[in-house]
């Protein structure tokens, strides 16, 4: 087993081989829920793929003892996800994708922050003119990728949809702070099956393809890496459930976002000019 406590803070245990997590007797038992393959084959690019039943397991609502007021006072969630390494035809594992709804109508969407706890996360951030709208009326405006390693923070910024993907030969576990007070919405992003681009490998070499069930067009692909966000306690190495812990005040980015925009796109740098087609 690989100890985790130093880089998520908890007393969390992970076996790369089986994918088995233990959290031990200090926290209170998460619910806990799985993503069979079947349930992700509507946003593949090989639906019939084979694959793993099990893909990944979400463990919601780990806290110790004691921090029940980060859920009942802050309305502060921390989750913890596993995700195998295996390839779903020509793509890497990757996630369902999903849109958060807007903290008001015709507000920002609510956001989230990851933390890469074992392995290295790519996230694809999208950002759409209706998150709602399936193929026939949706407009794609902005896609970003964004590649994180162990002990790094991912800030999915209000207004863009998420999928991660598992490069790696070993697994992925990160955990997220998010609020506790919305469902994400899933349905939109089947309907179009995926996101606008795909990580496939072709040959021994990882690209991105455009998914074609977007007749309106893609714009290009962005490239971003993650960085420090200070003010919001966000620093590569520290434990962001310690700092939450400490300090739940600084994670109201995460209820109330319209407050924090700027210190929320620090920690995610866009590369500019785009690099050449095909990196990843
Ligand atoms: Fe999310």
């Amino acid at each position: 087993m690989v100890d985790l406590s130093k880089v998520s803070g908890l007393p969390v245990k992970f076996d790369p081989e089986t994918c088995a997590i233990s959290f031990g007797d200090e926290l209170r038992d998460p619910l806990y829920g799985t993503r069979e393959l079947d349930a992700l084959r509507p946003v593949l690019e090989s639906p019939d793929c084979s694959g793993p039943e099990i893909v990944y397991w979400m463990y919601r609502n780990l806290r110790l003892r004691g921090d029940e007021h980060l859920l009942s006072t802050h309305r502060l969630r921390y989750d913890v996800s596993v995700f195998v390494s295996c390839m779903l035809g020509r793509e890497p594992m990757k996630t369902s994708g999903h849109y958060h709804p807007p903290v008001w109508r015709g507000g920002p969407a609510y956001p989230e922050i990851y933390e890469i706890l074992y392995g290295e996360g790519l996230f694809l951030l999208q950002k759409v003119s209706d998150y709602l709208a399936g193929p026939d009326r949706v407009e794609v405006q902005d896609v970003i990728a964004m590649r994180v390693k162990a002990g790094e923070k991912a800030m999915m910024p209000p207004g863009y949809g998420h999928v991660t993907i598992n490069t790696l030969e070993v697994p992925l576990v990160m955990s997220n702070w998010v609020c506790a007070d919305f469902n994400s919405h899933y349905q939109s992003v089947a309907k179009c099956r995926g996101f606008g681009y795909w990580l496939v490998k072709n040959g021994e070499d990882l690209e991105w393809v455009q998914n074609p069930e977007y007749p309106a067009g893609l714009p290009p692909l962005r490239f971003a890496e993650p960085r420090p966000m200070p003010e919001l306690g966000l620093e590569p190495g520290v434990p962001m459930y310690s700092v939450c812990r400490e300090q739940p005040e600084l994670f109201a980015f995460l209820l109330r976002p319209q407050d924090y925009e700027e210190q929320m796109w620090k920690g995610v740098a866009v590369r500019e000019p785009a690099p050449a087609p095909g990196v990843c």
